[in-house]
């Protein structure tokens, strides 16, 4: 029997891109191909872009020129690109050795063509029955593509468009058949998930899908990421109160705790409602996990600027912060704009991250002694017992358990030890 010829997928950038990548993943398995363990031995390797700032793009270029290399010298992999870049300039032009561009506006659109390309490569394959999803623990799914909001910094509603909501009940079969292959845990994504359904006819709302998978008998849980602050509505909030899958974990990123800075940005709320809306959820949820982004450096950010949100910060102590360096975008607003150097950048960057660690540990360390429900993810790289979960909140646990355990299952820890990133502990009984 002929070999089958594999491939390999490297993702960079959001979970969305994660998302599309297995989706790529099943679709290459269901032409033929079988993954390879790397990509240094991948007959095919496909490229999932991001360029919300420009270190993802370099990443992504010196991965690029390393495949080009080896192509330039064994005549594989062929090379297909996805996600963001290929939608905001034309890849493919003065780079003959990339095979393949699919967009992430409409991924499904480039499929048939990529069908045919691989067809002709790799002749007389035969195709596996049927391709189910793959099995994982925690799964994601895209509910809406896009963003109209024009943040001032952000190229994604160039990159990715208008939003495009995906229909609910196609979603419940495919959610469906992820929890039938394993998925225990699911992530409903968008880069504004609560904007889901408002571009559908019937309009839906996000509450809506989450009601229409709630009663799946195997899945123990839901998330959703990420949520804009000025999108985060009680009646939502309420809503999921009610359903106790939905895991008691907010992503809204706050960005700056300016509100010149804030409203520069264009981002539709000021420091004192991002607080009010927390309260708010605070008070649905007590001790719901909350994390956010940040940027530090926007184009005319000054010291006091920065102050204010160093200040919203320590009053709003969120679980963690994904903190940025300002990093002017092609298209966006602000593209010609960057004034505060990269030197008071860094500064800036670290005086923001020592203030978060401090109030993480805290939050972390207010949890030795208590016992939380953690679902397994992994083993841990430690071996010998200890595995990686994550709590309801979102929290990262390293759990020791003598009994075995597998990703997926679901377990009381009682928290024994804390880090700014994560909690320690141990099954009780175990
Ligand atoms: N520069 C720095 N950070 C950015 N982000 C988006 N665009 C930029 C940019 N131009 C950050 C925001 C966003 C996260 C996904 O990336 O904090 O929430
Ligand atoms: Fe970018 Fe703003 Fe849309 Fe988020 S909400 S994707 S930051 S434009």
């Amino acid at each position: 029997m002929k070999k089958r010829p594999t491939f390999f997928i490297k993702t960079f950038g959001c979970q969305m891109n994660r998302d599309d990548s297995s989706e790529m993943g099943r679709l290459l398995r269901g032409l033929g191909l079988r993954p390879a363990e790397s990509d240094a031995d991948a007959d095919l390797v496909h490229i999932n872009t991001c360029c919300v700032r420009q270190k993802a793009e370099d990443k992504f270029f010196s991965f690029l020129g390393v495949q080009r290399i080896r192509k330039e010298k064994h005549g594989r992999p062929i090379i297909g690109v996805g996600g963001c870049i290929p939608e905001k300039e034309d890849l493919r032009a003065g780079r003959q050795f990339v095979d393949y561009v699919v967009g992430a506006k409409h991924p499904q659109v480039y499929m048939a063509e990529l069908a045919a390309l691989i067809q002709s490569e790799f002749p007389g394959l035969d195709v596996p029955e049927s391709m189910g999803p793959e099995a994982t623990a925690s799964a994601y799914q895209t509910v809406i593509r896009g963003c109209t909001n024009f943040c001032a910094y952000c190229v994604v509603p160039y990159v990715r468009g208008p939003e495009i909501s995906e229909d609910p009940f196609k979603m419940r079969d495919e959610i469906a058949a992820k929890v039938e292959a394993g998925a225990r845990e699911i992530t409903l994504l968008g880069q504004n998930v609560l904007a889901y359904g408002y571009d559908l006819k019937p309009r839906r709302t996000l509450l809506d899908v989450i009601e229409l998978i709630h009663d799946l008998p195997q899945l123990r849980r839901i998330r959703f990421v990420t949520s804009h602050p000025a999108w985060v509505k009680e009646e939502f909030v309420a809503g999921i109160a009610g359903m106790e899958k939905v895991c008691e974990h907010f992503h809204v990123p706050f960005q700056s705790g300016d509100d010149d800075v804030l409203e520069r940005m264009h981002r539709g709320y000021t420091a004192a409602e991002y607080m009010e809306m927390i309260d708010m959820i605070r008070e649905y949820y007590p001790g719901a996990g909350i994390t956010a982004d940040a940027i530090v450096g926007f184009p005319g950010e000054t010291r006091a600027n920065f102050d204010n949100t160093l200040k919203l910060i320590d009053r709003v102590r969120v679980d963690n912060i994904y903190s940025f360096k300002y990093s002017p975008r092609p298209l966006s607003e602000s593209r010609d704009h960057d004034d505060v150097p990269d030197a008071e950048k860094k500064k800036r960057l670290a005086e923001l991250n020592e203030l978060e660690d401090g109030i993480s540990r805290g939050i972390n360390e207010s949890l030795i002694g208590t016992d939380v429900e953690v679902m397994i993810e992994s083993r841990s790289n430690s071996g010998g017992g200890r595995y990686y979960g994550r709590t309801r909140t979102s929290k990262l646990t390293d759990l020791a358990c003598t009994r075995e355990l597998r990703a997926g299952d679901t377990v009381t820890v009682r928290v024994t030890g804390a880090t700014p990133h994560g909690i320690q502990g141990e099954v009780a009984g175990a």
